[in-house]
């Protein structure tokens, strides 16, 4: 990270003399020339006296600035420093205290940034669409472009004849002109709100249309993928009902749209009211959908849906508080899919989701939840999987300590008291104290501020009582901690069958009540913010009980913390492979996926020789075969996880079974579902595809990457894309790197696809050495935020030489807004580096005493 001294820092912020009202915003785009025109007034209250308004601006060229006092038309003479992505207006007179008007005309371009206000293509048409989170309205439009400067806006487009535009609220008028062969739509005022919610989207889109407790739900896209847009938005009418329930505050604003888009950096952008999609994130058709498709649309927009209240209505302060917008989202994402299908057992894969935040918390370098961010790198920085993950993990595990109705009560009081307004974590969590009357400010003050995650150590029961002992954790067992920490958190017991109530532990050390029992498991539910470790008898009595005694979040929780374990040399890899074959009959898709894909690390991460994967091989197959076998072949009766199970062990099997069995019915699976989607399951034709891939051929990669070029469904689309560098012959794989940044891959893309390839042991030494040669090619197709991703796909090198080279290589390219990404992609091969020294020579042990 550039060391900048902290006053420069604070120097990108606006001063706080002047605050925004109102915005009237009229737009001309011009989507041939990518240019567009802007005629903006700002309603400001000058606070004080001043000689000069600065706001932000960015690739905006000024045309006039004036503004009127005592009924004089004053005119700006305006300073930009594209630095700080700021203008300065100045009048040549003292402005006084009170309301006035600022008058702008402007121009700006509409970028291939995929940020501000850009354009978005397809083969038939250019489409003018905006994604303003974080710091980029003020490419759009000069503005007071924090989230603590909330104003109302009234926006206008004007726009050919033929195109339609949506933006935050309905449309209030349609009129023709100004010039020929133009109309101009005007939208309703919105609520106050932040500049990086507004949007506007210009083109042929076209919807299909439902409501939900009175307010008009749409969906819309390109016309020619309209149709998939109906299971999101059946998915948004029940999200909708459920949330005016749940929050008690109906859903604020006159309609909602969600727009999927042929270009688009992140997943999906809450905009107030017009919620913005990357195309695979909200479109699929539903006869041929995976259960995964279908999950993670629901989920997207469950979770753009929830910020609508939490984020929109009410917003943090500042981006250090962020993590209460994508924490709050991600932990509330999960209830009303959770409702909407319970069939999909979401409890299980947020148990899943939590191990991968525990491991990612556990580096050596991580941060805190609120951190300082004032730049927009370091802004851009903060959408990660500690805002995401750690601070939902953090809000269920509060939630799950005060019960659900006192936390939805805190949440309702919370956003009532700040309706409209900004708020900080200090309001949120003591709303939440208030209505339990317990310590919450403590244990999430203790897991905001505080960086990484306890590991507990369970002493003996004895006479209704444990002791219990917390310190950092850490996966790599060469880091210490460097001094002494403790958090507050609830730990809650399952003695035998039986729940206890939860108990606050404070102190690095202290004695819980426990009563006797069979066995004593200290994460009753899974939703423990830490890691833990027992006496040997105390953790074999729970192994005994795994499948009769815990939930499935509970086995899961159980899974994560041995793999972690094994990291840590606290465990050794074959206690892990018992502990995985113990739940080789699961019927629960989310405990086998979670044995299975350690099993996989282990297959490319400790296992180093031919014959330890040979061995692997024979154990996977030896224990996992038999239970796929029972399942039988797809049918039309099998509920979601059935199918999710089947492609769990079909994918292990495969991967690394190598069964000759599954292999050619991988084969034969990719083959129908190329002729005919509809013809297989499409859950098991996922895993199928990847097999198939890697095994493949130059006539696969062919069909594969036509399927990609002709397709309309942007599920079948993108599953084509990526098994482009699934391909282990060195001809196909350059094929398929050199196709990544060829251009035809949009930008949105490429890092996605040559991150995979870096991810996969067999493909990731050419993939970075391509990655490093063409450079060039590489950034020309990345976007800003995208360079982050791809970096991350380097932590999965496992020696000290590509450690190095990863470092030198991009200390020497730099790449925006990935600093962080860089430390974990290093820390992340150092722990690779330390679990294969340690476990590998454990492994071989293991294997010798299998008979
Ligand atoms: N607010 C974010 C979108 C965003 C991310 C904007 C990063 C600017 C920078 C949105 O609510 C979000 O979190 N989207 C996720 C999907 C979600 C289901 C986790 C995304 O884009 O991946
Ligand atoms: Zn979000």
């Amino acid at each position: 990270m550039l060391a900048l001294p902290g006053a420069l820092l604070h120097a990108q912020r606006l001063p706080q003399t002047v605050r925004p009202e109102h915005y009237s915003l009229s737009l001309v785009p011009n989507l041939k020339d990518a240019t567009f025109t802007g005629s903006e007034k700002i309603d400001v209250l000058v606070e004080q006296p001043v000689d000069s308004i600065t706001l932000n601006a960015a690739e905006i060229k000024f045309d006039s600035v004036t503004t009127q006092v005592n009924g004089k038309t004053l005119k700006a003479t305006v300073s930009e420093d594209a630095e700080k992505q700021q203008a300065t207006f100045t009048f040549n007179r003292t402005l006084p205290a009170g309301r006035m008007t600022l008058a702008i005309e402007y121009s700006g371009i509409l970028n291939n940034e995929l940020r501000g206000f850009y354009l978005s293509k397809t083969a038939k048409r250019n489409y003018a669409v905006t994604q303003f989170e974080p710091t980029d309205a003020r490419r759009a439009f000069p503005s007071f472009d924090e989230p603590g400067y909330k104003a109302t806006f009234d926006v206008s487009l004007s726009i050919d004849k033929n195109d339609t535009a949506i933006s935050n609220t309905n449309i209030v008028s349609d009129t023709p002109g100004p010039l020929v062969g133009e109309h101009t739509i005007r939208f309703a005022t919105t609520p106050k709100m932040s500049t990086y919610l507004v949007a506007f989207l210009v083109g042929d889109f076209q919807c299909v249309s439902g409501e939900s407790d009175g307010v008009p739900i749409r969906a819309c896209a390109t016309p020619d993928k309209v149709q998939y847009g109906r299971f999101a938005l059946s998915a948004a009418e029940f999200v909708l009902h459920y949330y005016n329930t749940y929050f008690g505050i109906r859903y604020p604003m006159p309609k909602l749209d969600l727009i999927a888009l042929p270009d688009f950096e992140a997943g999906a952008m809450e905009n107030f009211g017009a919620i913005t999609y990357r195309e695979t994130d909200m479109l699929l058709n539903e006869k041929t959908a995976s259960v995964a498709a279908e999950k993670r649309v629901a989920e997207v927009v469950a979770h753009e849906m929830a910020h609508q209240w939490f984020g929109d209505m009410v917003t943090m302060q500042w981006w250090n508080n962020i993590w209460l917008n994508e924490g709050f989202a991600t932990w509330m994402e999960d209830k009303p899919v959770a409702a909407w299908k319970p069939e999909w057992k979401i409890p299980e894969d947020v148990a899943t989701d939590l191990n991968d935040t525990l491991n990612l918390d556990a580096q050596r370098v991580t941060r805190t939840i609120r951190a300082e961010a004032n730049t927009p790198d370091q802004i851009n920085e903060m959408f990660d999987g500690i805002t995401y993950g750690k601070a939902a993990a953090v809000l269920l595990m509060v939630e799950n300590y005060e019960g659900a109705e006192v936390f939805r009560r805190g949440v309702h009081n919370y956003l009532q008291a700040h309706m409209y307004g900004n708020a900080t974590a200090e309001d949120f969590w003591s709303a939440q104290t208030e209505v339990s009357h317990r310590p919450i400010d403590k244990i999430m003050d203790s897991f905001i501020s505080q960086p990484g995650e306890p590991v507990l150590n369970f002493g003996e029961p004895q006479s209704g009582s444990v002791t219990v002992s917390q310190q950092r954790f850490f996966l790599n067992p060469k880091v210490k901690p460097e001094k002494a920490q403790t958090w507050s958190m609830p730990v809650c017991f399952k003695a035998g069958g039986e729940e206890q109530d939860c108990e606050v532990l404070t102190a690095a050390q202290q004695a819980l009540h426990a009563p006797q029992a069979e066995f004593l498991f200290g994460d009753a539910k899974g939703r423990g913010y830490y890691r833990y470790i027992y006496p040997a008898s105390a953790y074999a009595a729970i192994v005994s009980h795994v499948e009769s005694g815990l939930s499935p979040e509970e086995r899961i929780s159980l899974l994560g913390n041995e793999w972690a374990q094994v990291h840590a040399n606290t465990a050794s890899v074959g206690d892990y492979l018992n502990l995985a074959a113990a739940v080789k009959d699961d019927t629960s898709a989310a405990v086998v996926t979670t044995a299975l894909g350690a099993v996989e690390a282990i297959d490319g991460r400790i296992a180093n020789t031919p014959e330890e994967h040979a061995k692997l091989a024979a154990w996977v197959n030896a224990n996992f075969k038999p239970a796929y076998e029972r399942l039988g072949a797809p049918s039309a009766e099998d509920g979601p996880e059935k199918r999710e199970l089947r492609a769990a062990l079909f994918g292990a099997l495969g991967a690394v079974g190598k069964d000759p069995d599954v292999i050619a019915q991988a084969k034969q699976i990719t083959e129908k579902y190329l002729a005919d989607p509809a013809s297989v399951d499409n859950t098991l034709a996922q895993p199928a595809l990847t097999i198939a891939a890697s095994n493949g051929d130059a006539a696969l990669f062919d069909r594969l990457q036509k399927t990609f070029e002709d397709t309309s469904d942007p599920q079948i689309g993108e599953g084509a894309l990526r098994r482009l560098v699934e391909f282990r012959n060195p001809e196909l794989e350059q094929r398929a790197l050199e196709y990544a940044v060829s251009g035809k891959v949009k930008n949105q893309d490429a890092a996605i696809v040559l991150a995979i390839s870096l991810e996969i042991p067999e493909t990731h030494d050419r993939a970075w050495t391509f990655i490093q040669q063409s450079w060039d090619k590489v950034q020309a197709q990345i976007t800003t935020s995208m360079g982050a991703y791809l970096i991350r796909g380097t932590g999965y090198f496992c020696s000290a030489e590509k450690r190095d080279e990863v470092t030198s290589f991009f200390a020497a390219h730099k790449v925006a807004a990935s600093a962080d990404a860089l430390t974990r992609a290093g820390n992340a091969i150092s722990d690779c580096i330390e679990l294969r020294s340690a476990q590998e020579p454990k492994l071989q042990e293991w294997m010798t005493g299998q008979k």
